[in-house]
């Protein structure tokens, strides 16, 4: 099987993915997958790059990011024949070359125009398949107000809170601001709709801080979310389609521990050691909470029509309710990442877990 793993991209995850990228490239098993490695740059182009990831030079500062001057890679521009597979070809020196005939792709990219079903829409347009959930489940998922409407409906708990959209806010702020302090407890949680890593993400204990908040989440979006601070533990689940046609499979749940040094587990947090914040798999919670959590997970991944994988999210309240926070149909996937760590405890190692969900989108 081919699988060309794509990475990097627009978002302001773009580092994010590299980093995931590079874990799983040094861990596929090269005896059962053929690698072919494209970056996408933040302007969007495709190249061409090593599929060692020790021969790549990144640009940028503190995340990798792709560099531009690999050879561009060049899509089909309708989809391959019955019986064949998909030629990609690349611009060398002003000449069309042909790169590789790929079977799957593997989206490996975070956030907007990868995680949101635009990169999941192009490959279905080209017949191309590929790891993870489709185009409608990747767009609802990825913008965190949808998928509560979308939980809710199946009568999941999510936190309470409100959408803001940043044509109205100029002109609605005292509105806003009204509504919050009659019906929504302190503090808020100013959120992205649609971005990961906590990037834009505030927490908000005073009224006067919630203008500097938006405008940062505005940066990622036009569309924020105002949430009440659950108070809560935080934990992860990790699911996977089910290999048979039965039910999605699902880990016990790990915790998130954030030390008393931070406000919440940010972007700083996640990535680059910020404060403390530890692990904890399986999260420390009587057997019938980690199991209600699981059951809300699988029953999360089917109610967004989700497919492959994902993370999901959830707070677990003091009296022991389990509220979903979001989830991550593209969850980070170093070996190190939440996500692996989750199924490589529940006995499926990294490269396992890399050949299962190569192997669910070949089939
Ligand atoms: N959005 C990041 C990559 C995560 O959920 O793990
Ligand atoms: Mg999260």
């Amino acid at each position: 099987t081919t699988v060309a793993l794509l990475f990097g991209g627009r978002s302001g995850e773009h580092g994010i993915s590299c980093i995931t990228a590079g874990g799983i490239l040094a861990a596929i098993d090269r005896t059962r997958f053929d690698v072919v490695a494209i970056g996408i740059t933040p302007e969007g182009r495709w190249v061409h790059v090593s599929d060692d990831p020790s021969d790549w030079t990144m640009v940028g500062g503190r995340a990798p990011e792709v560099a531009a001057d690999g050879d561009e890679v060049l899509l089909p521009s309708s989809c391959h024949r019955a019986g064949e597979r998909t030629a990609l070809r690349v611009l060398r020196e002003g000449r069309v070359e042909p790169l590789a005939e790929i079977d799957v792709v593997w989206p490996l990219l975070h956030g907007p125009y990868g995680e949101d079903g635009t990169v999941q829409g192009m490959l279905e347009m080209l017949d191309i398949p590929y790891v993870g959930s489709g185009v409608l489940a990747s767009a609802t998922a990825m913008d965190k107000a949808a998928t509560k409407v979308a939980l809710r409906a199946a009568g999941i708990e999510c936190a309470p809170g409100i959408v803001v959209h940043e044509d109205r806010w100029a002109d609605g702020a005292g509105r806003v601001l009204a509504h919050l302090e009659q019906h929504h407890p302190r503090p808020w949680f100013v959120k992205p709709a649609r971005a990961g890593s906590s990037l834009g993400v505030s927490r908000v204990e005073e009224a006067a801080q919630l203008e500097h908040a938006m405008k940062a989440a505005f940066r990622e979006d036009p569309k924020v979310l105002i949430e009440e601070g659950v108070v809560a533990r935080e934990i992860e689940c990790g699911v996977l389609a089910a290999r048979d046609g039965g039910e999605p499979r699902t880990t016990l749940p790990g915790e998130v521990k954030v030390g008393a040094d931070l406000d919440f587990y940010d972007y700083e947090a996640k990535y680059f050691g910020k404060g403390t914040v530890s692990i904890d798999v399986p999260a420390g919670l009587p057997d019938g909470v980690l199991e209600e959590a699981r059951e809300i997970a699988r029953r999360a991944f089917g109610a967004l029509g989700l497919e492959g994988l994902a993370r999901v999210d959830m707070f677990v309240t003091a009296d022991h309710r389990v509220i979903v926070n979001e989830v991550n149909t593209m969850p980070g996937f170093t070996p190190y990442s939440m996500f692996p760590v989750l199924w490589e405890s529940m006995g499926l190692s990294y490269a396992e877990l890399i050949a299962d969900l190569v192997d669910q989108a070949a089939s």
